[in-house]
């Protein structure tokens, strides 16, 4: 005679592998776990998206400072929100004016190439600007034009949190950095950013900006150039393209 002892077990056993062949045992868990993760990580990610998409239109509203009103178009920054790697020049020039997009004209051709050379996209990165307004006859920033739009691009790299910021030329690093040194000076080495307190400072590193590369097209600056954008993809985890 059959033990009701042994009826539950081999009851039990049977459920039991019925629902492990139908997928419902343990790694359910795991599978849900790993769904909500990646649901939550989406939407962050489109938050992020939302947050910068109102900067940018903030940006377009902005008078804070009289660039406000000679501008044809402001130009916010645009790219990934999620980025990696955030790439800061000085301001908009004329091209940039004319399209409300940042490095369109010739440095933005040049930035183009260093971004490819580096196995990388325009859509990967993010690219913008210390100031979202062109600065008549693309004069240098003044200080309370700085100050006017330095929160924009504040709440931008907050927002993006990337692992590494370039500086392009010296108007870009030196306001990040908060230093007057000189770009030759700053050049080649991380620095630190700090985005807030409370916040891990994210690595900065400053290289020339691809106006001035074009200006002085030698290969030795063409050469300093790289060897700064190799430290950042080696920085990244990402491969060096020979
Ligand atoms: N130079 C800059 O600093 N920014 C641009 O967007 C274009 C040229």
């Amino acid at each position: 005679m059959v033990k009701s002892q042994d009826i539950y077990k081999v009851v039990r056993q049977h459920l039991e592998m019925e629902e492990f062949l139908s997928g419902g045992f343990a790694p359910k868990e795991k599978t849900q776990e790993k769904d909500s993760k990646e649901a939550n990580r989406q939407n962050e990610m489109s938050e992020s998206a939302k947050e910068i998409s109102k900067i940018a239109e903030e940006v377009r509203e902005c008078r804070k400072c009289e660039l406000g009103s000679q501008r044809k178009n402001a130009v916010p920054g645009e790219g990934n929100p999620n980025a990696r790697l955030v790439f800061v020049g000085e301001a908009p020039g004329g091209d940039e004016d004319a399209q409300g997009r940042p490095f369109v004209g010739r440095a933005g051709k040049k930035l183009d190439e260093v971004i490819s050379a580096c196995g990388l996209k325009r859509s990967d990165v993010f690219i913008c600007n210390i100031l979202k307004c062109r600065p008549p006859e693309n004069r240098d920033p003044r200080p309370e034009e700085i100050v006017s739009c330095l929160p924009y691009l504040q709440r931008q790299i907050e927002l993006i949190n990337p692992e590494i910021i370039v500086a392009l030329g010296a108007h870009a690093a030196r306001t990040l950095l908060n230093t007057n040194k000189s770009i030759g000076q700053l050049r080649g080495q991380f620095h630190e950013y700090y985005a807030g307190i409370g916040r891990a400072p994210i690595k900065l590193m400053a290289t020339y900006h691809t106006a001035y590369l074009l200006r002085n097209y030698t290969p030795e600056n063409r050469r300093r150039v790289w060897e700064d954008m190799k430290k950042v993809l080696v920085e990244l985890g990402l491969p060096v393209p020979q």
